[in-house]
C-alpha cells in the first residue's frame, strides 16, 4: 500500500451539540502501518473525533477521506466497517447480558443456512482470537456484565482485532488496566501496525503513547493544535501543547522550561 495517501484523513471537521462546539476544526492524518496517537485534555474532542469517523456522530462540516477517497459525513455507524474501519469506544459497547463470543461477533455474527446463527463457529472464532492475543478471560460463554473492566476493555479490543479491518480505532485501551494488561495492549497495537493497519489511538497516558506511537497528534479545545513524530518531540512539549500553557514550537531539546 502507497504510504503517501493516509490511510485516514480528515479536514476541517467540526462539530456542534446544539449549543456546544465540540468541534471547531480537526485535520488529522494516519498512514497505513502508523500508530497515531491523539492526545488531549478532558472534553478536548477526543472520542467525539472517533465517533465522526464511524458515523455514531454526523459532522457539520469538514471532509473525511479513505485512501484519499471522500467518504460521505452521513454514513452510519455500521457502513463504517465496510469502509474498513474497527473501533474500540470509550464508553465501551459491550453487550452486558451477552457472552463473550456474542459481545465478539457482534455486528458480524456468523451464519449457517443463510439465517441461523453458527454457535460453534461463533465461539470458536472468539475462542481463537483470545487465544492468539493472549487474552486469558476464561470460558468465551461467560456473561460479559461477570467480567472486570480490564476484562471487557480487552474482550472489546479482541473485538475490533477479530474485525481484521486495515482501521482500527481505540479510545482510551488502557484506561482500565493495570501495568501489565497495558503493556500486553501495547503489543497487540505493535502487531497491528506491523500487520500493515492504521492503528489509532486515543489515550491521557503519555508513558503508553510514548512507548507506542509513531506520531501524536494533539487537539486542544475542539482543534487540532499539531501532530509531531515521536522522536522528535518531548511530553513537556506535548504537555504545553495539550494546555496551550507555552507555544506549540517545533522540539528543542535543550530549551527546558520557557519559564
Ligand atoms: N452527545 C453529546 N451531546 C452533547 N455534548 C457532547 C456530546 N458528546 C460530547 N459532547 C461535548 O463535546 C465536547 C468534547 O467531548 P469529547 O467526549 O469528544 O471529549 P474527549 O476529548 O473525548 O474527553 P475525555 O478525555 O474526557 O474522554 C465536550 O464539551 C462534551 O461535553
Ligand atoms: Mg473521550
Amino acid at each position: 500500500m502507497s504510504a503517501t495517501v493516509p490511510a485516514l484523513e480528515l479536514r476541517g471537521i467540526q462539530k456542534s451539540f446544539g449549543s456546544v462546539s465540540a468541534l471547531s476544526h480537526v485535520d488529522f492524518a494516519a498512514y497505513a502501518g502508523e500508530v497515531h496517537a491523539i492526545v488531549g485534555d478532558n472534553g478536548a474532542g477526543k472520542s467525539t473525533t472517533i465517533k465522526i469517523v464511524t458515523g455514531i456522530h454526523r459532522g457539520d462540516a469538514g471532509e473525511i477521506l479513505i485512501n484519499g477517497e471522500p467518504l460521505a459525513l452521513r454514513h452510519g455507524a455500521a457502513d463504517s466497517q465496510d469502509h474498513g474501519i474497527a473501533a474500540v469506544y470509550q464508553d465501551l459497547a459491550l453487550v452486558e447480558c451477552l457472552d463473550i463470543s456474542s459481545n465478539m461477533a457482534l455486528g458480524n455474527l456468523p451464519r449457517k443456512f443463510r439465517f441461523l446463527l453458527d454457535r460453534g463457529r461463533m465461539d470458536r472464532e472468539a475462542a481463537k482470537v483470545l487465544v492468539e492475543l493472549k487474552v486469558r478471560v476464561g470460558d468465551v460463554k461467560t456473561p460479559v456484565g461477570l467480567l472486570s473492566g480490564g476484562q471487557r476493555q480487552v474482550v472489546a479490543i479482541a473485538r475490533a482485532v477479530r474485525m481484521d479491518k486495515p482501521i482500527v480505532l481505540l479510545d482510551e485501551p488502557t484506561a482500565a488496566l493495570g501495568v501489565q494488561e497495558s503493556a500486553h495492549v501495547g503489543r497487540i497495537i505493535n502487531e497491528l501496525k506491523s500487520a500493515g493497519k492504521a492503528v489509532i489511538c486515543v489515550s491521557h497516558d503519555l508513558e503508553f503513547v510514548f512507548k507506542h506511537a509513531d506520531r501524536i497528534t494533539v487537539l486542544r479545545l475542539g482543534r487540532s493544535v499539531g501532530t509531531r513524530q515521536v522522536q522528535d518531540t518531548s511530553r513537556d512539549e506535548i504537555i504545553s501543547m495539550i494546555t496551550g500553557l507555552a507555544p506549540a514550537s517545533p522540539a528543542d531539546p535543550e530549551s527546558g522550561d520557557p519559564r
